[in-house]
């Protein structure tokens, strides 16, 4: 899955005005807080809510069992700026020969276009260290902010399905990247 370079904590990607670094103990007050806000954790499929410090603690600790048996890449979105806390999580989950490239932020850091400049890191340092020959992600049919991110970033829709965990009735709309669309806008 993921190579030696990402599955220790010192790895980390630069962007414009982003750290995407591991997340870490400390970070999970903060994580549980922004995660904990329900118009964060509605549009996604599987933040559980509530969701408490207990949850957020849990989440790191497995987060960082999987980056380092190289399983999935799970990243905490830091501003360069200020305190350096969380303001998101961005994270490369495996699908069957492809990664699933997911996000959330913070309510207060919503519209500032942080998510396509996370999502843009994640999927070159996919694309450069594992052989993953596409990735794919999932918007709920209604949420056109992310289907707006996925776009921004080179993904391209490929159908739909029923929507998983909390939307489980819902459509949902499937999008891909593949590694020849990325080599050739890079
Ligand atoms: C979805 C999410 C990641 C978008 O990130 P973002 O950094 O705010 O996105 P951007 O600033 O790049 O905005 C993307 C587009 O959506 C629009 N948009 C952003 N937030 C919006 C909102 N709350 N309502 C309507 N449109 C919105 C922007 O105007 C922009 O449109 P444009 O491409 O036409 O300019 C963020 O809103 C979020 O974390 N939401 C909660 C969790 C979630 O839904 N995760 C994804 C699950 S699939």
């Amino acid at each position: 899955m993921f190579p030696d370079l990402a599955r220790d904590d010192v790895f980390r990607l630069e962007t414009r005005r982003l750290w995407l670094r591991w997340p870490e103990a400390a970070d999970a007050p903060v994580l549980a807080a922004l995660a904990g806000d329900w118009e964060v954790a509605r549009l996604t499929a599987h933040i559980p809510h509530p969701y408490g410090v207990d949850d957020a603690q849990a989440f790191v600790r497995d987060s960082r069992e999987g980056n380092a048996a190289g399983r999935h890449l799970r990243l905490v979105m830091t501003r360069k700026t200020g305190d350096r806390a969380p303001i998101g999580m961005i994270a490369l989950e495996p699908g069957a020969q492809k990664f699933e490239l997911g996000y959330w932020l913070g309510r207060a850091f919503w519209r500032q276009g942080f998510a396509a400049e996370a999502a843009g890191a994640m999927i070159d340092a996919c694309f450069l260290v594992t052989r993953a020959p596409a990735l794919t992600a999932a918007a709920l049919e209604e949420h056109t902010a992310s289907q707006a991110v996925l776009r921004r970033v080179g993904f391209a829709p490929v159908g739909e399905a029923p929507a998983p965990g909390r939307h489980a009735g819902a459509k949902a709309l499937l999008f891909a990247l593949d590694r020849e669309s990325w080599a050739r806008a890079a």
